[in-house]
């Protein structure tokens, strides 16, 4: 019998949680795949068929406070304004926070505050369930490794599983059926002169999720089934990049594998686009420069945003070709936003 979210977390905390103090907060930065996760092995517990390699964006992300509520129904603010209960969003955390509830009668309050445009392909929903499951070890005093709370997140969205480390993160596909060996870790690399350039194309949130498309990418799609190789090969060569520290392997892999993740797309049906007009001008602008010998890529998640990988020394002339580029550096130190101090 194929395991529930509930049984994995009965494994994980055996023991009814009690809270430790009043209210438990933290932080926990967004994160950008460079070798994409994009579809499932088993969707109740968001195991994916692939493993996956990211890069987290230091200041950029979620800090989320909880803590209990009076009343029935919990309570849930997001950037300063209440969450209706008739939203995907809403019952997404509630079904979520039913998980971890100490009686059945508890009613939590969750604030969360993003620096992030949300549900726009920012990995909104990575930070966003990682922040909420470090606030609640926060609040419960879990004594759960960094992996096994990777594990927790997972549960609410497979990208949050990564959102626990700084820097490149791998995440394992795993092989059990339980999803226990399927958690993230740091590749524990630095690469200071890294950058990661975010172009704002189109911040409203997207027509449908990146689940429900990822889902009808493997149900559909011919090429599907070149696609786990198609990641295998990825990675190899991106982690070869990232100890080598050759930029061009680094970032002409991840481009490469952001548009076969597309193309996949586009070969669902029906079929599925997240690039508009602006985002292709966006790309052969990218083209373009690196004709004339600039070492600028993209990468593209399920949104029409993209975003840049180049080098320090390279920031002014990015800056020069799209003027309204927002520019993180991952490996500088991080900066909370004020909020999240007490973390
Ligand atoms: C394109 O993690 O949002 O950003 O597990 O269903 O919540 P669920 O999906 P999600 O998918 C992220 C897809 C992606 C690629 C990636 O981050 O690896």
């Amino acid at each position: 019998m194929p395991m529930n979210k509930q049984q994995v977390i009965n494994i994980l905390i055996n023991e009814v949680s009690v809270p430790n103090k009043e209210f438990g907060s933290a932080f926990a930065s967004t994160n950008i795949a460079l070798c994409k996760y994009w579809g499932k092995r088993n969707a109740e517990l968001n195991l994916p068929m692939t493993s996956s390699l990211s890069i987290s964006l230091g200041h950029l992300g979620a800090c989320t406070k909880i803590g209990f509520a009076a009343g029935t129904t919990d309570q849930y603010i997001l950037n300063n304004a209440a969450v209706s209960e008739n939203t995907v969003f809403y019952r997404r955390l509630v079904e979520f926070l039913d998980l971890f509830r100490p009686t059945a009668d508890t009613v939590f309050s969750v604030t969360t505050q993003t620096n992030i445009p949300v549900a726009a392909g920012l990995a909104s929903s990575a930070c966003g369930f990682a922040a909420l499951v470090k606030a609640m070890q926060d609040l419960f005093a879990w004594p759960l490794s960094l992996e096994q709370l990777s594990i927790l997140a997972r549960l609410g969205s497979g990208s949050a599983s990564r959102s626990f480390w700084d820097g490149f993160v791998q995440w394992d596909a795993g092989v059990r059926e339980d999803g226990m060996d399927s958690f993230a870790y740091s590749l524990e690399q630095e690469w200071s002169e890294l950058r990661v350039g975010l172009l704002h194309i189109d911040n409203k949130p997207k027509g449908f999720s990146s689940r429900e498309a990822m889902q009808a990418t493997v149900e559909t799609s011919p090429f599907y089934k070149l696609w786990p190789q198609t990641v295998a090969n990825a990675l190899t060569v991106t982690k070869q990049a990232i100890i080598d520290r050759d930029f061009w392997s680094l970032g002409s892999t991840a481009e490469a594998n952001a548009l076969a993740m597309h193309a996949l797309m586009l070969s669902t049906t029906p079929a599925i686009v997240y690039t508009q007009g602006a985002t292709l001008d966006c790309m052969r602008q990218v083209w373009c420069a690196r004709a004339e010998g600039l070492n600028l890529f993209f990468t593209q998640d399920a949104g029409p945003n993209l975003k840049l990988l180049f080098l320090s020394k390279d920031e002014a002339k990015v800056k020069e070709l799209f003027a309204q580029v927002e520019i993180v550096a991952p490996f500088a130190t991080i900066t909370k936003p004020v909020e999240c101090i007490h973390d």
